[in-house]
């Protein structure tokens, strides 16, 4: 088997070999590779077995080239790993992970991943840096756009089916790449949401809210986890022992690869928990960090270290031993190019069926979040103006966009064109995302005085979300609103096709547009999604993943909070802000349709169970539409005591289902006490508890039918 052969293959190597191994370093496709080797001194490395992985090949005969280095002239032969983040595509893009999620539909984001992974398997590509599973509950964090949402079940289950899309049935078959989910752990808490911050979380949080989405990766065989680059307990987590050894290796039995995040070994230094890089290094390696992203730390140490004796080389040996596993797993030994070909990248790289599944992802993604009724766009609309800095904006991919080509994104404005051919569609590209500016406020007035539809091609650019990306204001930024302003002044009905990253502010548009349609960075077929859904092709049926804010000044605001002794309620002593009203915009789980969904009839059945029973509970849906329309039917529980507080709902089920109009459907859940299972730190373990329960089903977390149950022993 694997372990025997890397068993063999280490009992020939070097300890310069094995540290090689272990470092990751920058390739030529990387935007900062003058930070670390040379091209020249890079092939040096290579044939001399001093590097394990290139992060960011450039294309595919570089990749060719590195590798025949790797397995013809180093002395072991022993082939590289090349690193990509692919996060929601590789040529052809998706829209974002966060907009994804909305769709609430794994088997989609399932393809979606597999399609990238045929993609960056066909460039060379073995090891990805994705999933994302962070869950935040900050959209101030410019990488919220890179997971799953604020809830711990629904990214738990995103973050399995994309494990499944990037590693196919596993990796030694063709077309796969290794999926790393990141990072480990608690990084989507980070302080006021600026990145790379403190994280001042209790073990109650990190396991029930961090840590599961984790939990379902190493269940679905992910083959790597990187660290984050933030503290918990005070604790960088690259040198977290207790919680990578104690709790990711022992407890969740993760036996695959850890990696530092680009340089975080170093920043031990900075962060005050190391004296220098000797120390960073045994640290690092005492949390079993296997490859050392980036920094040298690693590299310039080990040996060092087991020369005088402070390192032991069997805790060097398990390392690589984790590393070769993998590159036999792969099949790299047998086949070091895998599937890398030109020819091959040229027939199946943003193929039609590709563009096709990136279409649809796009659709199911998007959000309507208000609509009086203006969409879908009717027959008897001719004239259509498009204003906003999106208009025809081919900019759409987002941030972590690979391979993406921004030329080969269909805008706003093509997608319409294609769709309305009979309509007569005017636009301008105006709007400043930075500053104040002045705007051709006479042309916006002749463009939009006759339409009969205006479209507000509007949002954040790609630059303010992801990685190092915070805001402090959550508005639509620049000159923006005044394009809104200005269009409204021509009394004809208005949609915000809203572009962003990140859950925004947006109360003045809830209040002044006739429909907003959020649809995020929705990758590259963008236009003809979105022009699709305006034009009623498809019917929206995505739901938030993440709650949106009234303002800022509410962030964090989720719906899964603790109960608090004073609820929000009318009287002065509660717990709510006294100057805007105190939820959420839109909340977790909400979403409309062309259709509208009726909830009746919820039936649980029984009013009591035991630990070793379950329950049935059911709903009625109908369609009360004119049209076809899918619905997210969500399922939430709640405990109402506990041995320590709990949350005032949690979700724990969904099911998507289709309905034709005037149609209805009983859907029915099943509960068990699995489901009621959660950590507490009193009892220091994950417990259920009898007592009483509710159990509502609903269209959003914030509309739902009810009912109580009791579990008892
Ligand atoms: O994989 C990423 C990580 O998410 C953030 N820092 C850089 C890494 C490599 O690009």
């Amino acid at each position: 088997g694997v372990v025997a052969k890397a068993d063999s293959l280490l009992a020939l190597m070097t300890l310069e070999e094995k540290i090689g191994q272990m470092y990751q370093c920058l390739g030529r496709g990387h935007a900062r590779v003058g930070d670390g080797e040379k091209a020249r001194d890079l092939i040096e490395l290579v044939k001399a077995g001093g590097v394990g992985s290139i992060l960011v090949p450039g294309d595919v005969h570089d990749v060719e080239e590195m590798q025949r280095f790797a397995v013809e002239e180093s002395r072991l032969g022993i082939p590289l790993f090349f690193n990509y983040d692919v996060i929601h595509g590789f040529k052809t893009i998706f829209p974002m992970p966060l907009a994804m999620s909305c769709s609430w539909d794994t088997a989609l984001v399932k393809r979606a991943h597999r399609i990238a992974a045929i993609e960056a398997s066909a460039a060379g590509i073995s090891y990805n840096h994705g999933p994302m599973a962070d869950v935040s509950r900050d959209p101030r964090w410019g990488r919220v756009m890179e997971g799953n949402g604020e809830d711990p079940f629904l990214s738990s289950l995103f973050t399995e089916a994309s494990v499944d899309g990037f590693q196919g049935d596993g990796i030694s078959h063709a077309n796969t790449i290794m999926a790393c989910v990141k990072h480990f752990i608690g990084y989507g808490a980070v302080e006021g949401g600026r990145d790379y911050n403190t994280v001042d979380i209790g073990e109650e949080t990190l396991r029930n809210i961090h840590l599961p989405p984790f939990q379902h990766a190493i269940k679905a065989g992910v083959s790597s986890v990187m660290t984050s680059f933030n503290v918990v307990g005070s604790v960088p987590t690259v040198a977290h022992a207790p919680l990578l050894r104690d709790v990711l290796r022992s407890e969740l039995g993760f036996e695959g690869i850890v990696i530092s995040d680009f340089g975080s070994v170093g920043e031990l230094i900075k962060h005050g928990y190391a004296r220098d890089a000797a120390q960073a290094t045994s640290q690092a390696l005492d949390g079993t960090v296997d490859i050392e992203m980036q920094s040298r730390n690693y590299h310039e140490n080990i040996k060092r270290l087991v020369e005088d004796g402070l390192l032991d080389e069997s805790v060097i040996d398990e390392a690589v031993r984790r590393i070769v596993i993998k590159k036999y797993e792969l099949g790299l030994f047998a086949n070091p190019y895998r599937f890398a070909t030109e020819k091959y990248i040229d027939s199946i790289t943003l193929s039609v069926p590709h563009r096709e599944i990136a279409k649809e992802t796009a659709m199911k993604s998007m959000v309507l979040l208000k609509n009086d009724g203006v969409l879908p766009i009717s027959s008897k609309v001719k004239r259509i103006a498009i204003l906003g800095p999106f208009s025809n904006s081919q900019d759409i991919l987002g941030r972590w966009s690979a391979k993406g080509d921004t030329s080969e994104a269909i805008t706003l404005l093509a997608g319409m064109k294609k769709q309305f051919p009979e309509a007569e569609i005017n636009w301008l590209n105006v709007g400043d995302f930075w500053e104040n500016s002045p705007l051709p406020e006479r042309k916006i007035k002749d463009l939009t005085r006759d339409a009969d539809l205006i479209l507000l091609a509007m949002g954040e650019p790609k630059e303010m979300s992801a990685e190092a990306a915070s805001r402090a204001t959550l508005g639509i930024p620049g000159n923006q609103q005044r394009i809104a302003e200005l269009a409204l002044e021509s009394g004809n009905p208005t949609v915000l096709v809203l572009f962003n990253g990140r859950p925004l502010t947006i109360p003045w548009y809830q209040e002044n547009m006739n429909a907003i349609l959020e649809v995020w960075f929705p990758g590259t077929e963008g236009g003809n999604a979105i022009a699709e859904v305006l034009a009623g092709h498809y019917n929206p049926s995505g739901k938030l993943t993440m709650t949106f804010p009234r303002d800022v000044g509410q962030v964090p605001l989720y719906y899964n909070h603790y109960s608090t002794g004073r609820p929000a309620a009318s009287s002065q002593y509660s717990s709510k802000y006294i100057d805007i009203p105190n939820g959420p915009l839109y909340p977790f789980g909400f979403g409309l349709s062309y259709s509208g969904f009726e909830f009746s009839d919820l039936i649980i059945s029984r009013d009591s169970m035991k630990l070793n029973e379950q329950m049935e509970v059911s709903v009625r849906v109908t369609n009360i539409g004119e049209v076809f329309g899918e619905e997210v039917v969500q399922l939430y529980l709640r405990d109402y005591v506990g041995e320590v507080v709990r949350p005032v709902k949690e979700l724990k089920g969904f099911r998507k289902i289709g309905l034709e109009a005037g149609a209805s459907e009983k859907v029915t859940f099943s509960v068990t006490p699995d489901m009621l299972k959660y950590w507490s730190p009193v009892s220091r373990d994950y417990i259920v508890e009898p007592g009483q329960f509710a159990v509502m089903i609903g269209a959003n977390s914030a509309e739902y039918l009810e009912k109580d149950f009791e579990l008892t022993n």
